[in-house]
């Protein structure tokens, strides 16, 4: 097994970790989780253009171009011999003496590895649970940030709950879920969160609105309520893994007919073939 560490792939097991690492000790840094389908990374480029509006954001400079990043990626997903797996990639603010600002000389560590995961079939046939909860988190979620304390929290919630997803509800209105992006379709109209700090603008949900295009659906770019949440004729949820997800259950509640409605499944159709 492989991994990428700066510009160098190495044996996974060869690459430690320092107990000082910004990382470790203070979330400082940045992520993201890259899909491969029989072995060919879907939406590279704009993932990586996403990684570095983070890096930006928070004064962080990567230490390899983003050519040279992406064709690492590619030899490392190459060399898992992985046909559908995801790359989960990080750069903090590297090693330093434990203080809050940044240290004088920084040198950033960008680690990367790949893992097998297989198309979630089962759950896109017959759609998953959701919960609601505040959205309690800062104010700048759309930089994808290695601080997802409040995710892990909401998302355990959603599983003690017996459900898959907690959707995050920002004064009244609904954001996006602790580890995907929320759609909802009323009278063949998609509603979803307009681009903004308060969500992460996700590579699947940029795929979904070109979907929609294509198959005649219309997009709205518009926050609504959770109480319009719970009256939409169809939920989706989108991520990298989760694919275009039906949402059939809303705190206990059905969603719609409580299955997987129309558009729902004319979009997974249009992804489906993107993928194949
Ligand atoms: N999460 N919103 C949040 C808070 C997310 O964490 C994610 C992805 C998304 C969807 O983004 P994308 O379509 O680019 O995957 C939206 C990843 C999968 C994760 O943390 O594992």
């Amino acid at each position: 097994e492989y991994a990428l560490r700066n510009d160098k792939i190495m044996p996974k097991a060869d690459i430690t970790i320092s107990l000082e690492d910004r990382g470790y000790q203070f979330g400082d840094g940045i992520y993201e989780v890259i899909r491969f389908y029989d072995g060919e990374l879907f939406h590279l480029d704009a993932h990586l253009a996403r990684l570095d509006i983070s890096a930006r954001q928070i004064n962080l400079t990567l230490p390899l171009s983003m050519d040279a990043l992406a064709r690492r990626l590619k030899e490392l997903t190459a060399l898992s011999k992985i046909g559908d797996g995801k790359i989960y990639l990080q750069i903090t603010r590297g090693v330093s003496r434990r203080a809050h600002a940044f240290p004088e000389e920084t040198e950033p560590l960008l680690t990367a590895y790949t893992e097998e995961v297989a198309r979630p079939l089962s759950q896109l046939a017959t759609g998953i649970g959701a919960i609601t909860v505040q959205d309690n988190r800062w104010l700048r979620v759309d930089i994808k940030s290695l601080n997802l304390l409040p995710n892990v929290l909401a998302k355990q919630k959603a599983k003690e709950a017996g459900a898959v997803e907690a959707i995050f509800i920002r004064d009244g209105h609904v954001t996006e879920a602790s580890a995907s992006n929320v759609f909802g379709i009323r009278n063949g109209v998609i509603y979803t969160h307009p681009v903004s700090p308060f969500i992460l603008n996700g590579i699947t949900r940029q795929a979904l609105k070109v979907l929609a295009e294509k198959v005649g659906i219309q997009w709205v770019d518009e926050a609504f309520t959770e109480q319009e949440l719970m009256e939409m004729d169809e939920v989706i949820m989108t991520n990298t893994v989760l694919e275009v997800c039906p949402v059939i259950s809303i705190n206990g509640q059905p969603v719609g007919k409580g299955q997987p409605g129309q558009h729902t499944i004319r979009l997974q159709q249009a992804f489906a073939e993107e993928i194949a």
